[in-house]
């Protein structure tokens, strides 16, 4: 029997591609893992009106962890439109899978780590290392929304929220609600995580970024909470930073940063931002990680018009896989892949053409194998 049990989900577009990559060296790696593949993505939105199928979450949850590749999701219309004829009007909402997996295996933690490996001539700077955590399963991404405000929900908030009142006028049919719900749980959590991690690695900063000027309850609730876990760890300092202001400094200083700290939608933001910082979705890796189940996914798209043509960057597959060798204990194998994909970076010959060369996914995927041996 092999020693792990992965899901295998490719999800669509290009997610094929990267797996394919993945696959490659973990085989080259000599990983020893049984693969169990998960239908997943948009294909199955429009035959079944579920892009993430019950037997897939059952699959799921018979393995260790799930590397996942990416998923084309759509707005709302366009999503309806697209469901076969007769799945249309039978309530079936599109969910983002991702979303879905986060909460269903409750996966709190997104670690998004950014590194400008020397030799990429995509990147900002040198010298940047910065390592999100995104709070994973709360606020806006709680899926708690009305449209229309129901009247009921209204009255609650207009008696309890003076605030409330002035959106009367409105009519609830044109008014949308979308909530920012944040726990202390939640809070406490995510930034003792991004503490451990900055005591493990020797780091002497942790940066949590949010908005309590102006959200004072939400973010209060994180920036309190913050000092509060902050104080437990003496040895490293905590800089609380407001999400606008921090977009501009991670542009302008962004190798001042070291751990950074968030809540889902600003980690959210924050995480593309500093991905281009060192090159951009083709280098963004990301484990989604709860007490003991990871679902590991570089965080671009599915881009579709490349589909099977194994044309993008399979770096951010690749350092997503060195992510989940090192979740399941891994290490040996972890650094060994990470060097590899560095030592091809630095010398600067095969090329993705985001990096301005021509070579395949599989080419440069080939060139990290070599590097391996
Ligand atoms: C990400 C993505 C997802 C998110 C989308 C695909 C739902 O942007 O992983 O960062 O918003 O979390
Ligand atoms: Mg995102």
């Amino acid at each position: 029997m092999a020693k792990y049990k992965v899901a295998w989900l490719p999800g669509d577009g290009v997610g094929n591609d990267v797996m394919d990559c993945a696959r490659r060296v973990l085989d080259h790696l000599e990983f020893d893992a049984e693969y169990l593949h998960g239908d997943i993505g948009w294909e199955f939105w429009k035959t079944e009106g579920d892009a993430l199928p019950q037997r897939t979450v059952e699959m799921m949850k018979e393995t260790d962890c799930a590397l996942f590749g990416a998923i084309t999701s759509k707005p709302k219309e366009e999503a309806d439109r697209e469901l076969l004829p007769e799945l249309r009007n039978k309530g079936f909402v599109y969910f983002s899978p991702i979303v879905r997996m986060r909460q269903l295996f409750n996966l709190h933690t997104n670690l998004r780590p950014c590194k400008a490996y020397p030799g990429n001539p995509l990147n900002l700077k040198d010298n940047i290392d910065i390592v999100i955590f995104r709070e994973n399963t709360e606020g806006m991404y709680g899926g708690v929304e009305f449209h229309p405000l129901p009247a009921e929900v209204f009255e609650v908030l207009a008696r309890n929220h003076p605030k409330m009142k002035k959106f009367e006028a409105a009519g609830l049919e044109n008014i949308a609600l979308s909530t920012r719900i944040m726990t202390r749980q939640g809070c406490r959590n995510i930034v003792t995580k991004a503490f451990e991690y900055a005591e493990k690695f020797g780091k002497k900063t942790v940066t949590v970024v949010d908005k309590p000027n102006v959200l004072r309850e939400t973010g209060g609730l994180m920036v309190r909470t913050a000092r509060e876990v902050a104080a437990q760890f003496p040895g490293i300092e905590l800089w609380e930073t407001n999400i606008d202001a921090q977009c501009m400094w991670l542009v302008k200083n962004p190798e001042k940063y070291e751990i950074l700290v968030a809540e889902n939608m600003f980690g959210d933001i924050l995480s593309d931002l500093a991905a281009q910082l060192v090159g951009g979705l083709g280098f963004a890796c990301s484990a989604n990680l709860g007490d003991d189940y990871g679902v590991f996914e570089p965080t671009h798209g599915s881009a579709p018009k490349y589909e099977g043509l194994y044309k993008v960057n399979p770096t951010a597959m690749l350092l997503t896989t060195r992510m989940m060798l090192e979740w399941l204990g891994e290490g040996e194998m972890a650094s060994k892949l990470e060097k590899a994909v560095a030592s091809v970076i630095a010398e600067k010959r095969v090329r993705t053409y985001d990096m301005g060369g021509s070579n395949t996914s599989l080419e440069l995927t080939d060139a990290v194998i070599a590097k391996l041996n």
